[in-house]
Formats: C-alpha cells, structure tokens, sequence
C-alpha cells in the first residue's frame, strides 16, 4: 500500500503536481491562499509550451492574426461599455447558520448542502475586483483588475488597423492575466480567482459569422486532440440561447472530461458586432471598417475562442496520467505530447566515475543547445527512469560503459520503454525525428 492508494484521480494529479514541482499552493508557508496557485520549475515550463504552442497556432504559423499585449488595468469606462460593471455577477447566496457562501444557480435546493439550513435570497454579486488607481482611495479613483483580456483587444482595433493594414477577415489574439472573485472556487486550478487566458478575437464580415464560428470550434478542437487530448475525453456543448452571456449571438464550450466530470474547458463565441458597437458609443470614436470593395463603413463581427491556460494545462495533466505495469510493479507516468511536457531529455550515466562522465557531460550540453533537458547520475537507473516517467519526459539517453568503447548510447522511449542503441554522431538528429 503506497501513500497514492486510495487517492481519487484529481487527488493524484494534486499530489504529484505538488510532489515534482508542477503546481503549489499560493503563499504555502502561511498556510496558503485560497484558489491561488503558483507553478513551479516543472510547472511553469510546461505552462510556457502550452502557451507557445497556442501562440504558434494562432499567430505564429498564420497571416491573418497578429498578437498583442495590454495593460490589465485599464479606464473605467471599458467596463462600462462592456457591460461588465452592470452585469458580470452571480447569484450570492449565504447560509443563515454557518456563513457559507455560494453560487444559488449552482445548489440544487435552497438549503445549506453544508449544514441543512435557511440560505438568504440570492443578492447579484459583481465578480470584478477592485482597487484604486493612486493615492487617494476614493469612488473617482476605482479600477478594476480585467476579467478577461478580450477588451484590451477591442479598445485596440483601431490601432491595430491603422499599424498594420490588415484586410477583414482577420484576428488580434493575446495571453495574459484576468482576475474573478469567483464565489466558489475549486478542483485545483480549474476555477481559481487569479488565471491566465488565451483570447482570439477574429473580426469577419457580418453575414459570413456562422461559417467562421464553425471554422474556429473545429481549429480549437483540433489543437487540443494534435497536442494529446484523447478526441474522446472531448466534446462540444452548444449554448441554449437564454443561458447566453449578454454579448454573445451563440457560444459553444469544448468540454473535457476532467476527474470531476465534463466541464468546459474553452468557449467559443459570436460576439457579434456588440463590443465594437458599444465602444465606440462610450468613446466616441468611430470602431468601423472601411470596405474598399463596396465602398461603406461596416462594423465587423467577432468570433471568439477563449481559453483558459490552466484548464488546458490540467486537462493536459488529467489526459496523460497513467498508472501502468512495469515488470513486477506499477510505474507512474505522464504521457504528454514532446512540445507540452516540460523536459524533453534526460542524460543518465550509469556512472557518475571519469571518463563516463565526462562523456554524458559532453552529450548533455550539446542536448541542452537544442531542447529543454536535464541530467541525473543519482541512484538506480530503473529508480531514474521512473522519475523520469512521472514527469512526462518523452526520451532518456543512458551512456553506459560500453558507451566509451562503441560510441554509442541507449535512447528509451517513455511510453513504449523500449531501448535502442544508437551511434552518439547520429543522437541529435534521432532525438529530433523522435521530439518532432
Ligand atoms: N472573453 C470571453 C470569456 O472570458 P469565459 O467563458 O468567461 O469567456 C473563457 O472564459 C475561458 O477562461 C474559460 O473557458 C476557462 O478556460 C477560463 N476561465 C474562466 N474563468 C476561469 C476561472 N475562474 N479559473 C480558471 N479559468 C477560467
């Protein structure tokens, strides 16, 4: 019986995130700080693939995006127009006896699932947080932290067109920080009050909006099941009309069955031409498009896919846990796809005695030029494969005694543990046919 038996699958995932530096509590040493969470060495390595990987795919390998990066504060009035300061709130409720607080569209009766008591009637509470810009703590100097990054964006069209001269149909995409005080948070980083998004926003002429909304749900999804989500742990949930966000015409969620069921994952909207429009009322600047073939202004429409980085990466966490025999035991491991998992190498002398050192030293940085890897002479070498394993390092490269005489090493494949033996001349190129 290990300390893991027993464990539900999000505790396992919990645990060896906090175990091999992946993910840890916010502020640990006081005790943490609720649904706050910083990544680790591991973590944020692979935090940064997941966001690179993204980037690639939407800016990078296209003409038709172009990236951005705004200011997480940003005028009051954005939210104003945005529709945020009236109307990004849940339902409140409170327990009369012991003070819980919750969601009411998320309890299933209107008593306390805690302790069987009378909850207040639901009051709508504003999830943007506050604070003020200066000195003086005062109504006129309140700003609020984003709440999702997508304004930054449309406040910049302008700017955008101007400087690069980009024809419709085209998108403007950024990463970065939003902030929710959510009311209730939970299952790990899945809803915390502090996360990061990935926000595309594809301006199209009006009346071609379904076909570019259908293109971007079948792109998203294809993104995730090319970097190793199973198509089957996938699916798409459309959103009845009344239960849409004040801006949306229609939105989809790609969901993902995470430990604790399907929950969404990403959601992709028809914004519509409300973002533009409302701007544009509150600013008094002209948020249009100027039509050069028919020779008009028009407003173009916004499709949005809108992820969250740390939903994919626990569902990147969640897809490829495994627990697998190997030999006479089980060995933990994490099949992540090679441009997702954080460490891409690993350089394992079965010696750490001159002159085999010296040679695996002599791999290893030349290894390290190219990929992210690390090195560990440190107990057995089954005991390193393993620790290797768990963290979802997809080759290992083992220079053993004979290394010295034959010039040749062992590369080990992570999921299929099978070993070949290949001449150290040809090792950069194997390992880049393996990594793709
Ligand atoms: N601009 C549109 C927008 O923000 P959303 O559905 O509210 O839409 C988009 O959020 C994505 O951001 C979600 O699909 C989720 O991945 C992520 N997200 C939202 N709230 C979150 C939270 N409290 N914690 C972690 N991720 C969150």
């Amino acid at each position: 019986m290990t300390e893991e038996d027993g464990k539900t699958p999000m505790e396992k995932i919990v645990s060896l995130s906090r175990r091999r530096g992946f993910i840890f509590p916010s502020s640990e040493i006081y005790g943490g700080l609720s649904s706050c969470w910083d990544y680790g060495p591991l973590g944020v390595e692979m935090k940064r693939n997941v966001k690179q990987a993204w980037w690639h795919a939407i800016v990078q390998s296209r003409d038709d995006v172009v990236g951005l990066d705004t200011s997480i504060l940003m005028h009051p009035k954005v939210w104003e127009a945005s529709g945020h300061l009236a109307g990004f709130s849940d339902p409140l409720v409170e327990c009369l006896k012991c003070h819980l607080r919750y969601r009411a569209d998320q309890l299933e009766s209107q008593i306390c699932p805690e302790c069987n008591q009378a909850l207040t009637a639901p009051r709508q509470f504003n999830l943007m947080f506050k604070t003020f810009m200066g000195p003086v703590e005062e109504e006129a100097a309140i700003v609020h932290l984003r709440p999702e990054t997508a304004q930054g964006i449309f406040v910049n069209f302008e700017n955008v067109l101007t400087t690069t001269r980009k024809k419709l149909p085209f998108g403007i995409a950024q990463q970065g920080k939003s902030f929710r005080n959510e009311i209730t948070t939970g299952n790990f980083i899945f809803r915390s009050r502090e996360f990061e998004q990935m926000e595309l926003e594809f301006f199209v002429r009006p009346g071609t909006d379904m076909e570019w909304f259908d293109y971007w749900t079948q792109e998203r999804l294809s993104w995730f099941i090319r970097y190793g989500i199973k198509p089957e742990h996938l699916r798409l949930r459309a959103h009845e009309q009344a239960a849409l966000a004040h801006y949306a015409r229609c939105c989809s969620d790609i969901e993902y069955l995470f430990p604790m069921g399907w929950s969404e994952l990403e959601g992709i909207a028809n914004r519509g031409d409300f973002d533009l429009k409302q701007h544009a009322i509150f600013s008094g600047k002209s948020l249009s498009y100027y039509d050069e073939d028919n020779k008009e202004a028009i407003v173009p429409c916004i499709i949005e896919p809108s992820s969250g980085v740390d939903r994919a990466v626990l569902a990147f966490l969640c897809d490829g846990y495994a627990e697998e025999p190997d030999k006479d035991d089980i060995r933990t491991v994490l099949h992540l796809h090679p441009a997702i998992a954080p460490i891409k190498v690993a350089v394992l002398p079965l010696s750490k005695k001159e002159p085999l050192a010296e040679l695996a030293k002599g791999i290893y940085s030349r290894i390290r030029a190219r990929w992210n890897a690390t090195y560990d002479d440190a107990q057995s070498i089954g005991r390193r494969y393993r620790r290797q394993d768990e963290i979802g390092t997809p080759l290992c490269v083992t220079a053993d005694f004979q290394s010295l005489e034959d010039q040749q090493v062992t590369v080990r494949d992570r999921d299929t543990m099978a070993q070949t033996r290949v001449p150290i001349a040809e090792l950069l190129d194997i390992l880049a046919e393996k990594l793709g």
